[in-house]
């Protein structure tokens, strides 16, 4: 399969580069314009097989730069269904917990009922429903809260906050699940060829608090150097943002685990790795 990966050098793309041998895109190919996809299918003939891991990411950015979001977002996966349809390949793209409301508590199954809260979140529903109106035949893969060596994420920044503050304040009253970027990327080969949408995180519900308590002992048991003494559970309330955020969005991967024969590991051991990459 000859694979053109779009986002190349986001968090999720760097670890899909990192997983296989693929034609690369990355800013330079702009996903909202159908001729830039246009020129470089013509380019690279024969690919059978399109990831899309571009997309406009600034949850809060989102709101006051609604067109770049959109165009990215929405956009942006009607014309990979329209060039993938040109040229037969198979489409993969990802999307958001976002979608959902998140004011529940059940973990969220794929034909739950969407409603995202703020205006990123509707650009990805809205993303999914063109791709499938474009080319019905492409998967939508869903996923939340990912981690990983490439790009910032809160994560990164969390590792960054526990070797430089002594005290830390993190958010208790948000709930999801996490998502390492190179499980994700593995998930993203087997799925390819599928079709539908289908939700993955890695196993086990959390908060950031509860993540960012895990992380430093298993940094420290690492030897890793760390600072934080105080790690202070506060709700999200205390940071001003300028959108709603969902509260509560673990996926339900039963789907996946049956359709690929999965065993999702828990992201505390998936953590564990990420920690042990940056110490080699
Ligand atoms: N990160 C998470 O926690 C999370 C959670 C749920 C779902 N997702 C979804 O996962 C996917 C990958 O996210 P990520 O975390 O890897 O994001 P990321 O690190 O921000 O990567 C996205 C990439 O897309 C590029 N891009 C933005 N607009 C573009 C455009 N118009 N044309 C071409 N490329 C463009 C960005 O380039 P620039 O950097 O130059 O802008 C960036 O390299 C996205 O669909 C996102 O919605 C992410």
């Amino acid at each position: 399969m000859t694979l053109w990966l779009l986002g190349a050098n986001g968090l999720v793309g760097s670890a899909l580069k990192a997983s296989i041998n693929c034609l690369a895109s990355g800013r330079e190919v702009d996903i909202g314009k159908l001729d830039d996809l246009r020129a470089f299918a013509r380019k690279f003939p024969g690919i059978t097989g399109i990831v899309n891991a571009a997309a406009f990411t600034n949850v809060n950015g989102a709101e006051t730069h609604r067109e770049e979001a959109f165009l990215a977002n929405v956009v942006g996966p009607e014309n990979l269904g329209i060039i993938a349809q040109e040229i037969g390949a198979k489409v993969l793209h990802i999307s958001s917990d976002y979608v959902f409301p998140g004011d529940g508590n059940i973990p969220l199954k794929e034909g739950d009922p969407t409603g995202p809260c703020n205006y990123y979140g509707y650009t990805k529903l809205e993303g999914e429903r063109r791709l499938l109106a474009a080319y019905p035949d492409s998967a939508i893969l869903r996923v939340s809260w990912i981690f990983g060596s490439g790009g910032k994420n809160f994560v990164s920044q969390l590792l960054h906050n526990l070797r430089t503050q002594q005290e830390l304040q993190v958010v208790f009253d948000q709930w999801s699940r996490y998502t390492y970027a190179p499980d994700l990327a593995l998930v993203i080969l087997q799925l390819l060829g599928h079709s539908g949408v289908y939700h993955f995180a890695n196993e086990g519900v959390a908060t950031k608090y509860e993540f960012a308590l895990a992380m430093r002992e298993e940094a420290e048991k690492l030897g890793m150097h760390i600072v934080t003494d105080k790690i202070i559970p506060v709700p999200s309330a205390q940071f001003p943002s300028p959108c709603k955020r969902p509260i509560y969005t673990p996926l339900d991967t039963t789907k996946i685990e049956k359709a690929l024969s999965l065993k999702i590991r828990p992201w505390q051991e998936a953590l564990q790795d990420y920690l042990e990459a940056l110490i080699v």
